[in-house]
């Protein structure tokens, strides 16, 4: 076995247009519903991993900064998923560089568990294809199964490790854009796994949303197919406020909504009055996503600004993970 070895990856951020939100299985990360997202361009995460021949304990840095606690043990918790799997023993070194802020419901999660996998594994010597893959990244972090593939991706929620990945769908010729509000990119007060647990476990409205998230799909896998940005845009928004709805009756609540995150979602209504397609999706934070075409992005940012005063990020359809040669 070589002494060192690494590998590097880039895996960008999804936000999901129909959510994932609850596990059915913790330990393999197996959730409730299957869910559909969107990659996103502007927002990515470089992820280096080095494994060494020599025992010890991992590194792992963040923007540059070791990170620690319970972030960190995700982290080499994943990495020994990884060991098991090559028959690799030592430590590893990891440095990761996100360009969105973490833990901000700006699912900095999804990129990061995506680039560690690919880059891991890579490092390790496996060889994997992207379904595989995707069944590894849903391992660090359920939503980065999506963020191996770019474009529009499912993630099947399955019965099983084997039956749990991602894969593409078609969305031939749609090209929407997503205006991200930048209400709070503070660290959030309660992280997406625990929200997650608690919701299921204490939410009388966690059920009604699981029997109403298949029809979401299908409609939003018709939706995309057909480049129908309307539909796309309504089914996303109900999703999301609906995921949300079942946060805020849990005991005690889960609540993300800032007050610029109303007046944002307000502006949103507005603009459709004045027959522009923006429809809204939040994940857990403060922080809206607004869907709508290419051409109406400066005045989605501009109602933003006036609503709200937070700035915004433009993001289009975003390309899948990929290795980083290096020369
Ligand atoms: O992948 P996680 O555990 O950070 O959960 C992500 C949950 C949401 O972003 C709120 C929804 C989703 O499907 O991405």
């Amino acid at each position: 076995m070589t002494d060192e070895v690494q590998a590097t990856a880039i895996a960008h951020v999804n936000v999901a247009l129909v959510k994932y939100w609850g596990k059915r299985d913790a330990e393999l990360v197996l959730p409730w519903t299957s869910s559909l997202s969107m990659t996103l361009d502007a927002f990515w995460t470089n992820t280096t991993v080095r494994f060494c021949a020599e025992a010890g304990e991992d590194e792992v840095m963040l923007d540059g900064v070791p990170i620690t606690g319970v972030p960190r043990r995700r982290v080499t918790g994943f990495l020994d998923l990884v060991r098991s799997r090559a028959g690799r023993t030592g430590r590893a070194v990891v440095h990761s560089v996100n360009t969105v802020p973490t833990g901000a419901g700006l699912a900095s999660s999804s990129s990061g568990f995506a680039a560690l996998a690919m880059a891991a594994s890579a490092a390790c010597g496996l060889s994997l294809d992207a379904t595989v893959l995707s069944r590894l990244a849903r391992r660090g972090s359920g939503s980065a199964s999506r963020s191996i593939f770019g474009g529009f991706a499912l993630w099947h929620a399955g019965h099983d490790d084997e039956s749990s990945y991602a894969e593409p769908v078609p969305s031939v010729g749609f090209d929407p854009v997503m205006v991200v509000a930048l209400v709070d990119t503070a660290h959030k007060a309660v992280n997406s796994r625990d929200a997650m647990l608690r919701t299921v476990e204490t939410s009388p409205l966690f059920r009604p949303w699981v029997d109403s998230a298949a029809a979401d799909l299908k409609e939003m896998r018709d939706a995309v197919a057909r480049a129908d940005l309307d539909t796309v845009g309504e089914v996303a928004e109900r999703n999301a406020l609906g995921m949300h709805a079942t946060m805020l009756a849990a005991r005690p609540a889960v609540r993300y909504f800032a007050p610029a995150t109303v007046a944002v979602l307000d502006a949103v209504l507005e603009l459709r009055r004045a027959g522009v397609s923006a429809y809204a999706t939040m994940d857990a934070g403060p922080n809206v996503k607004i869907l709508c075409h290419r051409a109406d992005a400066a005045l989605v940012a501009e109602a933003v600004d006036a609503a709200a005063g937070c700035p915004t990020m433009v993001a289009g359809v975003g390309p899948a993970a990929r290795l980083v040669v290096e020369l």
